[in-house]
């Protein structure tokens, strides 16, 4: 099968290239200052963009041609939380992802409790085993369907003390979650190491 993407649609586009960038790790977001309107949504499209200084990036798309709520909170306020979920979290965050007006807060409707941050406005999940303080550092747009890749700048991390072993986070005990597509998610399978090789 050989798949020219000049002849497809967004949606034929779309699940190719979801469903070859597999399993994907997922930034969940809480964004906004105000109390009780803090608003809450997970994105796949998720990585680090620089370890030194700590950068993060992900990709928002737009929602029948305009901004999703987390995008613009991040215009609007500049900052952001990104959290790493586990198992236990996985319904929450998969039901954090259903679209609501955006003067309904998805944190107060699914009952999670959030703490101040450190540095940043925003809220964290008090829940969440690793939480990632961000700044925007830059906004990119790629294409005319409104996709925007966002980096911020990590200025605090939260890690759950039992997680943290020697400067390093245990992946087994983290069990994180990840996505494969839509409502299908997957969690660490088997964890092996092999012998070192100089990068
Ligand atoms: C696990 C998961 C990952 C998602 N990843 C993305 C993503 O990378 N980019 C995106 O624009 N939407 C993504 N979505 C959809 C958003 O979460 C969804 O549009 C949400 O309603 C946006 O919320 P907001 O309008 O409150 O910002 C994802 C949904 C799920 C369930």
């Amino acid at each position: 099968m050989e798949i020219d993407f000049s002849t497809l649609n967004k949606e034929a586009s779309y699940k190719l290239i979801t469903g070859a960038v597999v399993p994907r790790p997922i930034a969940w977001i809480t964004s906004g200052i105000e109390p009780g309107r803090i608003n809450l949504a997970p994105f796949s499209a998720f990585t680090f963009v620089s370890t030194y200084p700590p950068m993060l990036g992900f990709n928002c798309g737009a929602r029948e041609g305009l901004r999703k709520d987390t995008s613009r909170n991040i215009h609007a306020h500049g900052e952001y939380v990104i959290h790493i979920a586990d198992q236990p979290l996985l319904e929450a965050l998969h039901l954090s992802s259903e679209h609501h007006p955006p003067d309904v807060s998805e944190v107060e409707l699914l009952g999670l409790e959030t703490v101040p941050s450190t540095v940043i406005r925003t809220p964290r999940l008090a829940r969440a085993p690793i939480s990632l303080e961000c700044k925007l550092s830059e906004v990119l747009s790629f294409g005319n369907k409104g996709n925007e890749f966002f980096v911020g700048a990590v200025v605090r991390m939260h890690i759950r003390d039992d997680l943290y072993r020697d400067g390093k986070i245990d992946a087994r005990s983290l069990n994180p979650v990840c996505r494969i597509g839509g409502p299908t998610y997957a969690s660490l399978g088997d964890v092996f190491s092999l012998k070192p090789v100089k990068p």
